[in-house]
C-alpha cells in the first residue's frame, strides 16, 4: 500500500521512527518517506545510514502547526510517533508534556485535514489506561484528539487510528539498558522497584507490524491493540544469571504495580480480531466504522487486559534470549 506513496513519520529519528523506516525500505518503494523531528544531529546521524534518494528529513516540532502543514504538503500517509515520553520529566515540566503530546496533537490533526492526507496513525501507550501520570494522561487527551478528528474530517477521505501498546524491549532509558549497565559494571544486586510488578512487553518489529495492520485495516476511529506477553520484573533480574538478586527501592510516584491495555470500562467496544483487540469509538460522531467490524465476536464485560492476569507470559529463558539478542 507505500509503493509510490509518500509518507510521513513524526519522531523519525526516535526507537519506533527508525525501525519503521528501516522495514517500510525492506518492503516498499515509496516516492519520499519523510522524517520529522527537531534534533539535527539525529537526523544527520540517521541520514547516514537511510540515505535512499526517497528518504527526506524536515527538521520541525510538532508544537508548530504550519511547519506541519508545509511537511505534510502531498503526503498520503502520516505515523505520529514524536512525544514527550518518560514519565519522571512530563512530571517535572507538565506545560511541556501539554505542549508536544497534546497541542502537538492538535496540531497533526490540522495539517492533515488541511493537506487531505488518507490515513493518519497514531501511537498511544498502556499508560493512558486510567493514567496514574501526566505522561498517561497527556497521551489519554491525545488519543481523544486524534480520534475525535474523524467527526472534523466529515465526508473528507481523511481518517485517523490509534495504535496503543506497552513497554517497547530495549527502548532508550528503559529498564534493560538499564539492568545491561549495571552487569556490564559488576553490580550484583539489580534495584527494582516492587517484587511484585509485572509489564506488557513488545519488540520494536511487534510495534511497527501493528502499525501496519492499523494502516491496512483502520477506518477511522479505532484503537488497535496487540495481543502482547507479560513479564514479571523479577524473572527479568534471574534472566542476567543465577548469581544476580535484586534489592527493592519502592514504587516511584506515578508508577502502577501492572498496567492495562484494555480497562473493564471499555468492554463493550472491543472487538477480538484474533491477533488484535480493537477497542471501537464511545462515540458515532468520531466513528467511520460503520458495521466493519461487525463479523468479529466482542468480549465479555467483565474482560480487561491487564499485565498480571495475561494469558502470556515470557519466560527467563525468553528473556535470556531478548538481553542477548538487543
Ligand atoms: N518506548 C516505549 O516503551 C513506548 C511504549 C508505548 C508507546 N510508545 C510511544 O511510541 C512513540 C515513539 O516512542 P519511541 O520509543 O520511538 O520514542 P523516542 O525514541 O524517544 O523518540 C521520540 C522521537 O520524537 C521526536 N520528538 C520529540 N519531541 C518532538 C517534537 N516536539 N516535535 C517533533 N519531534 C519530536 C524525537 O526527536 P527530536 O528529539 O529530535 O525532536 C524522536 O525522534 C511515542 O509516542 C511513545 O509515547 C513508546
Amino acid at each position: 500500500m507505500f509503493n509510490g506513496k509518500s509518507i510521513l513519520v513524526t519522531g523519525g529519528t526516535g526507537s519506533f521512527g527508525k525501525k519503521f523506516i528501516q522495514t517500510i525500505l525492506e518492503k516498499y518503494q515509496p516516492n519520499r518517506l519523510i522524517v520529522f523531528s527537531r534534533d539535527e544531529l539525529k537526523q544527520y546521524e540517521m541520514a547516514q545510514t537511510f540515505n535512499q534518494p526517497c528518504m527526506r528529513y524536515f527538521i520541525g516540532d510538532v508544537r508548530d502547526e504550519d511547519r506541519l502543514t508545509m511537511a505534510m504538503q502531498g503526503v498520503e500517509y502520516v505515523v505520529h510517533a514524536a512525544a514527550l515520553k518518560h514519565v519522571p520529566v512530563c512530571e517535572y515540566n507538565p506545560f511541556e508534556a501539554v505542549k508536544t503530546n497534546i497541542l502537538g496533537g492538535q496540531n497533526i490533526v490540522k495539517a492533515a485535514l488541511k493537506n487531505k492526507v488518507k490515513k493518519v496513525v497514531t501511537l498511544s501507550t498502556d499508560k493512558a489506561v486510567s493514567p496514574a501520570n501526566l505522561y498517561g494522561a497527556t497521551k489519554l487527551a491525545m488519543e481523544k484528539v486524534i480520534l475525535a478528528a474523524n467527526a472534523y474530517a466529515g465526508s473528507q477521505d481523511t481518517h485517523f487510528s490509534m495504535v496503543r501498546y506497552g513497554n517497547v524491549v530495549g527502548s532508550r532509558g528503559s529498564v534493560i539498558p538499564f539492568f545491561s549497565k549495571l552487569a556490564a559494571q559488576g553490580e550484583k544486586s539489580f534495584p527494582i522497584t516492587d517484587d511484585r510488578m509485572t509489564r506488557f512487553w513488545i519488540t520494536l518489529e511487534q510495534g511497527v507490524d501493528t502499525v501496519f495492520k492499523a494502516f491496512e485495516r483502520g477506518v477511522g476511529g479505532e484503537i488497535f491493540i496487540p495481543k502482547i506477553p507479560s513479564m514479571k520484573m523479577t524473572d527479568l533480574v534471574k534472566a542476567y544469571g543465577d548469581d544476580k538478586k535484586y534489592h527493592v527501592i519502592g514504587i516511584r510516584p506515578g508508577e502502577k504495580l501492572h498496567e492495562s491495555l484494555i480497562s473493564e470500562d471499555d468492554s463493550r467496544l472491543v472487538k477480538d480480531l484474533g491477533d488484535l483487540y480493537v477497542i471501537l469509538p464511545l462515540y458515532q460522531h468520531s466513528s467511520k466504522t460503520g458495521g466493519v467490524y461487525d463479523k468479529y465476536p466482542g468480549v465479555d464485560e467483565k474482560f480487561f487486559y491487564r499485565s498480571d492476569i495475561n494469558k502470556d507470559w515470557l519466560t527467563v529463558k525468553q528473556l535470556k534470549d531478548i538481553i542477548s539478542g538487543l
